[in-house]
């Protein structure tokens, strides 16, 4: 990280204690299934951060996710989406109760934290490469940590 997004990335500490631990993190995937088949092309993202209704739409449209096709069997897709909605919020702050977002990327409080200059250093770095790819700047993305690196 740079010297900016390093600060910046201090100041996020204090907004961490936000995210609350809970028995059953929805920041944190629980479920086998969806970790194993939602992490072959980037880290399985956690139910908590798309509303119910965007869930439903990403696991009804599987052939057609984002240019790939991320089909799955009908048994593993009903667990993953069951699992996904289950534990997703209802609504999102910051969210139109009409908007279906597909992407946690394009979510109000997420482009307001990560601005145009994070997508230019997600860019410049190949190991990053784009704002998705948590992991890349987040190292504790999978174990529901965003503050602390
Ligand atoms: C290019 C690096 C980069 C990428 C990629 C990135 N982040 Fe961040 N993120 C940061 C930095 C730096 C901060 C601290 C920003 C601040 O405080 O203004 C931050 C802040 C956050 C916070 C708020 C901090 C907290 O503890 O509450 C959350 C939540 C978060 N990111 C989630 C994500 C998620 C989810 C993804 C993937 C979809 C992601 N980030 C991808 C760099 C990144
Ligand atoms: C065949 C590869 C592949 C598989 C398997 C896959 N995805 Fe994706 N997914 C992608 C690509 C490519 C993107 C777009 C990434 C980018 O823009 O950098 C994406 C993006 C996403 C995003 C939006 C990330 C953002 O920008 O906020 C979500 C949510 C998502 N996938 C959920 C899932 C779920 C749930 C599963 C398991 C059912 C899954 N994906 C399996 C390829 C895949």
């Amino acid at each position: 990280m740079n010297m900016n997004i390093k600060a910046l990335a201090v100041m996020a500490v204090a907004l961490s204690t936000a995210l609350p631990a809970m028995a059953a993190s929805p920041w944190v995937v629980a479920n086998n299934t969806t970790k194993t088949e939602c992490s072959a092309c980037h880290m399985a993202y956690a139910p908590g951060f798309l509303p119910k209704r965007s869930w439903r739409a990403i696991m009804s449209d599987l052939s057609n996710h984002f240019g790939e096709d991320a089909s799955l069997d009908d048994a593993a897709r009903t667990e993953i989406s069951n699992y996904l909605v289950s534990q997703a919020p209802r609504d999102i702050r910051g969210l139109a109760a009409s908007a279906t977002p597909l992407r946690i990327t394009e979510l109000p409080w997420y482009t307001r934290i990560h601005g145009p200059r994070f997508v230019a250093y997600a860019q410049s770095h190949p190991s990053i490469g784009t704002l998705s790819n948590c992991t890349g700047c987040h190292r504790g993305a999978e174990r529901g940590i965003f503050g602390d690196d």
